[in-house]
């Protein structure tokens, strides 16, 4: 088996694991390249977890464009998540719609309103929720593992493409046909909000457009850090 077959096997065995032992379980999907490989391998072995996106009402069309190319596709509908219009509109009332540019207090307060809280009402009630984080990704992922205790919402967290490189994410979706992002041609390896991301010039790192103007240890949008502190508390071995 070539080194990608055996990645692809390994995460369809996690996969079914997650599906057959933590059910309900849910797979959070930003519709970028790592969470397509995963949309395809739950959709094609019709696996019974949920997938869900958290639409923070600052994403690019082409992104949004996504959740119908999904559907014409595999005729399966993401479900949708979106922030309390009513904190949003607090948000913007005292800081203002792009608050998050002044300091990363603010940053971090509109990602908790339109990604962390979300996230709580999709993922209550669940045993599991799996993610698209690999360990290559940047310095706050370069511990992560396949399987975690996520303390902070009570279940346990799956991060199956932990071991894959960016170049296993485009050999996998290109060998077989899967839709991604457009933003992904335009120089844009990593895509959040639209105001929060940018292109990045070859030889940057990949999350180099992702809040490029923090440093790189504080670039993480709560969905995988609480409070500054990481929401692994406890490692368990895959
Ligand atoms: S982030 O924390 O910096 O935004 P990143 O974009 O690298 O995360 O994505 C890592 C994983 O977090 C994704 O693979 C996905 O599982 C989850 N995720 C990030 N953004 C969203 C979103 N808008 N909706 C659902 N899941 C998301
Ligand atoms: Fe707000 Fe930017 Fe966070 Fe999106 S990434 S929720 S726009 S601070």
């Amino acid at each position: 088996m070539s080194g990608l077959d055996t990645l692809v096997a390994d995460t369809k065995a996690t996969l079914s694991r997650v599906a057959q032992e933590f059910s309900p379980a849910v797979f959070a999907s930003s519709l970028a390249a790592e969470d397509m490989v995963l949309t395809d391998l739950i959709l094609k072995a019709q696996l019974p977890i949920g997938i869900f996106s958290l639409e923070t009402g600052r994403l690019h069309k082409e992104t949004l464009a996504m959740l119908d190319r999904v559907k014409e596709h595999y005729g399966y509908e993401i479900a949708v998540y979106r922030p309390q219009q009513d904190a949003v509109d607090g948000y913007i009332a005292q800081h203002g719609v792009n608050g998050f540019y002044d300091s990363i207090d603010l940053r971090k307060e509109c990602c908790r309103i339109r990604k962390v809280e979300p996230l709580g009402r999709a993922l209550a009630g669940k045993k599991a929720w799996v993610t698209g984080q690999r360990r290559a990704q940047s310095t706050t992922r370069s511990e992560l593992a396949v399987q975690e205790e996520d303390a902070a919402h009570g279940m346990v967290k799956f991060n199956p493409l932990a071991d894959w490189s960016e170049q296993d994410v485009w050999d996998y979706l290109r060998a077989n046909g899967v839709p991604y992002n457009a933003l992904h041609d335009q120089g844009y390896p990593s895509i959040g909000c639209e105001p929060c991301t940018r292109a990045i010039q070859p030889g940057e790192d990949v999350r180099a457009g992702r809040w490029w103007w923090e440093n790189p240890d504080s670039k993480e949008c709560g969905l995988h850090f609480v409070e500054g502190k990481l929401i692994r508390i406890k490692s368990v071995a895959a």
